[in-house]
């Protein structure tokens, strides 16, 4: 099926399509769900004294969060391309340096992304050895981060597994595999909250998760809830332009976004639940950092009848779904260089793939043998996490509402519309949202987050 517009020639023959609706909100949520809801959530809302940062957050989700995530989508059908090419087709001018701008992120945070899917399969590992019987998993942790290599050699060998799935294209692979991987992941998370929360001390940490404390809110809460907003539903980049461009005509987009957006949410307060009892239980302090969800993790399984054997399967599914986001993060980048530059998918996914490991090198080493790659008091891979995350997807996003909300709201609304041609009620809202509540809310929390 082409896309006919009268503004847009149909050059899409051929492009490869979802099969299903189901199958692209379970790829699309394969991309929201990975080591943001596990990883990057748990230790964000643990140094913004919890609570009040999840109410935040929420909100920001729920606002700015679905309607930025539609609005992706929504370009990504009507061109039929790459981020680059999706603002040239759509709206030419300067508009392609949002898409730059987008495929940019994209290269920065695979290169980190890389190196903690890295610890996350080094943990599948370690649980399966036995270790954490013998040693605490915060020392297991900060031995791992002490060695050089050792965290390398897990990142390669995770972006060379990325590399094979974007090499041979996504539908079989991907749809496929979220299809069945991701009801295991939601299963697991489940059965493991029950099990943190049942720990001694765990409603404690439910307690610091749910409960706002209003006396800890600053300018930082707010910048650190609208990134990880951004970054965990994969938004501000243009991974969500690309997934959009292989849709089908006639879909009903706002419903998959909100779907999206949802079990995005879910995983975030499950790990949330599994992450807080067991800070409490262990007596750790949640403002530990990012390795705040690799040092509470294993002290959940030791805990539990089989934990061993839950250690391994959880950490295989994390890995796996760290898997389906750092696909997503490669694919626009390729995606650019076939359809802009006329490279052949392999050497664009075999370049990508060695630039994103080079550039994770000094965030690995940051972290471990080399605290003097920092600056302003961050260590390199903080320093690109926030740079990225805080900075480049936010004003991403502003310039993606503004886009749909202002440049192409009549083909935006179009694209909403059901199969009479009419748009759904919530589209005015939308739209209403695009046009001026995101604008103003993203560029205030970033002025203030600059400035404060
Ligand atoms: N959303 C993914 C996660 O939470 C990360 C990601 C960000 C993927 C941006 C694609 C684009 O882990």
């Amino acid at each position: 099926m082409q896309d006919a517009s009268p503004n847009s020639p149909p050059t899409s023959a051929g492009r490869e399509k979802w099969a299903s609706r189901l199958g692209f909100v379970m790829a699309a949520a394969g991309s929201a769900v990975g080591l943001g809801n596990v990883w990057r959530f748990p230790w964000l809302a643990g140094e913004n004294g919890g609570g009040l940062f999840l109410l935040i957050y929420l909100v920001m989700v729920v606002t700015l969060g679905a309607s930025v995530l539609l609005a992706e989508i929504v370009i990504g059908r009507a061109a039929q391309k790459d981020p680059v090419g999706a603002f040239r087709r759509l709206g030419g001018g300067a508009w392609p340096l949002v898409g730059y701008l987008g495929i940019t992120a994209a290269f920065l945070i695979l290169s980190f992304y890389g190196v903690v899917a890295g610890w996350t399969l080094a943990f599948a590992f370690r649980q399966a050895s036995g270790l954490f019987a013998a040693v605490e998993p915060s020392k297991a942790f900060a031995d791992l981060l002490g060695s050089t290599s050792e965290p390398l050699a897990w990142a390669f060998a995770f972006l060379v597994m990325t590399a094979c799935v974007v090499f041979g294209g996504i539908r079989n692979g991907i749809e496929r595999a979220n299809l069945v991987l991701m009801p295991l992941l939601f299963l697991l998370l489940i059965v493991l909250a029950i099990r943190a929360a049942t720990l001694p001390g765990g409603l404690d940490g439910l307690r610091f998760f749910f409960a706002p404390d209003f006396s800890r809110v600053d300018s930082g809460t707010f910048t650190a809830a609208l990134g990880q907003a951004f970054f965990s539903l994969s938004i501000g980049l243009g991974a969500m332009i690309t997934y959009g461009s292989y849709l089908q005509p006639h879909q009903s987009l706002g419903r998959s976004a909100l779907q999206i957006a949802a079990l995005d949410t879910l995983a975030a307060v499950l790990a949330g639940c599994i992450v807080f009892p067991a800070v409490f239980f262990a007596d750790l302090n949640p403002a530990s950092g990012p390795g705040l969800a690799f040092v509470t993790l294993p002290t959940v399984f030791a805990e539990m009848p089989a934990g061993r054997l839950f250690g391994v399967v959880f950490f295989v599914l994390l890995t796996i779904a760290a898997l389906t986001s750092a696909i997503s993060l490669l694919e626009p980048v390729v995606a650019f260089l076939v359809d802009e530059h006329g490279f052949r998918r392999h050497r664009a996914t075999l370049l990508v793939t060695v630039g994103a490991f080079l550039l994770g090198i000094p965030s690995s080493l940051s972290l471990g043998p080399v605290p003097a790659l920092s600056a302003f008091g961050l260590s390199f891979m903080d320093l690109l996490d926030f740079v990225t995350a805080s900075l480049m997807l936010p004003i991403g996003g502003l310039a993606i509402a503004l886009f749909v909300g202002w440049k192409i709201a009549p083909r935006a609304l179009a694209e909403v519309a059901d199969a009479a041609g009419r748009p759904p009620l919530l589209a005015r809202l939308w739209l209403f949202v695009l046009r001026f509540v995101a604008p103003v809310a993203i560029l205030w929390i970033l002025l203030t987050g600059l400035t404060g």
